[in-house]
C-alpha cells in the first residue's frame, strides 16, 4: 500500500538519526510532506537525499522559541499541520536516586517531558486550524517496567505515556488523536552509546530475542498519522518483541 498519508504535513523531531529518521522515511514513502527537525544538523543530508517533500530544521525542543519556530516552517513551507511526533529523547546519566545529579535530572525532563508538552501546546492550536490532527509521543517500555539507575529518564517517560492520555481525552472531540509508542530495545543511535552489557542483558530478556528496527517503529508511527487509526486515541503501544509480557 502506498499514498497512506497523501495530503498530509507531519513535523517529526529527533529526526536526525534512529526513529525518527525512520519515521520521515516512511511518513514521505507514504505520500506526506514533513519537516525533519532535529538539533544535530544530521537532519539535513537526510532532507537532501529524500528531496522536496522533506524541510529540515534546527530544533531544541527543550526551548519553547524553538519549537515554535519549528512548527512556523511546517505552515510556512507545506501550508498546514496534520501530524506530530514528538521523538526526540535523550537517556541521560545512569544514577541511583540517591545519587542522582539534579541538574542531570532537570536536563533529562527539559527535553523528555517538557519538550514534549511543549510540542503538543504549541502544536494543538494549528492543528485545530487545519481541522484536526494526530500527535504521536515516543515514550519508552521504561515507562512500564522499572529500569533501575535510570531515575530521570523513567520518570519523563512515564509523563509522556500520562500526558498521551490526558491530551487525548481534551482534545478528542475537537478530532486531534493523541497516541504513544512505547520501543523497547531498537538499534539507535541510542542503544549503539548504551554499554553493551546492557544491551545485550536487554535483548535477552526480550522474548522474539533480537533487537527491533527503527522502521518496526515507524510503521506503527504510519499507522497512527493516517486515517486508518481514526477511532484510535489515547492508547500507548509497546512495540518491544514483548519485552514488557513477562
Ligand atoms: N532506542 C531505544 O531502544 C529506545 C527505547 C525506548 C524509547 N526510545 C526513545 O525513542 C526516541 C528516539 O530515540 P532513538 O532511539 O532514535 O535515539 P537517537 O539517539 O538515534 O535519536 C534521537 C535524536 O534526538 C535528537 N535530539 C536529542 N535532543 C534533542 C533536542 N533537545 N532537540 C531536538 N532534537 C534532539 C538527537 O540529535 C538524535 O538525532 C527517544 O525519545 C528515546 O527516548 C528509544
Amino acid at each position: 500500500m502506498s499514498g497512506r498519508l497523501n495530503g498530509k504535513v507531519a513535523v517529526v523531531t529527533g529526526a536526525g538519526s534512529g526513529m525518527g529518521a525512520a519515521m520521515v522515511e516512511a511518513f514521505c514513502a507514504e505520500g506526506a510532506e514533513v519537516i525533519a527537525a532535529d538539533i544535530s544538523g544530521k537532519q539535513n543530508a537526510l532532507a537532501e537525499r529524500i528531496g522536496s517533500a522533506c524541510y529540515p530544521v534546527q530544533v531544541d525542543v527543550s526551548d519553547g522559541a524553538s519549537i515554535q519556530a519549528m512548527l512556523a516552517a511546517a505552515i510556512k513551507r507545506f501550508g498546514r499541520l496534520d501530524i506530530l511526533c514528538n521523538n526526540a529523547g535523550i537517556q541521560g546519566a545512569y544514577g541511583k536516586t540517591a545519587d542522582y545529579d539534579l541538574a542531570e535530572f532537570d536536563r533529562v525532563w527539559a527535553t523528555n517531558g517538557r519538550g514534549v508538552f511543549m510540542g503538543m501546546k504549541y502544536a494543538i492550536p494549528l492543528m485545530l486550524e487545519s481541522g484536526g490532527g494526530s500527535i504521536i509521543n515516543t515514550s519508552s517500555m521504561a515507562a512500564l517496567v522499572a529500569f533501575p539507575a535510570m531515575p530521570a529518564y523513567a520518570a519523563s517517560k512515564a509523563a509522556v505515556s500520562m500526558l498521551t492520555k490526558l491530551t487525548a481525552a481534551e482534545y478528542a472531540a475537537a478530532n486531534i488523536r493523541v497516541n504513544a509508542i512505547l520501543p523497547g530495545a531498537i538499534d539507535t543511535g541510542m542503544t549503539q552509546a548504551m554499554p553493551s552489557a546492557d544491551l545485550a542483558a536487554a535483548v535477552k530478556a526480550t522474548p522474539i530475542g533480537r533487537i527491533g528496527r527503527p522502521s518496526e517503529i515507524a510503521n506503527l508511527a504510519v499507522f497512527f498519522a493516517s486515517d486508518e487509526s481514526s477511532f484510535v486515541t489515547g492508547t500507548l503501544v509497546p512495540v518491544d518483541g514483548g519485552y514488557t509480557l513477562l
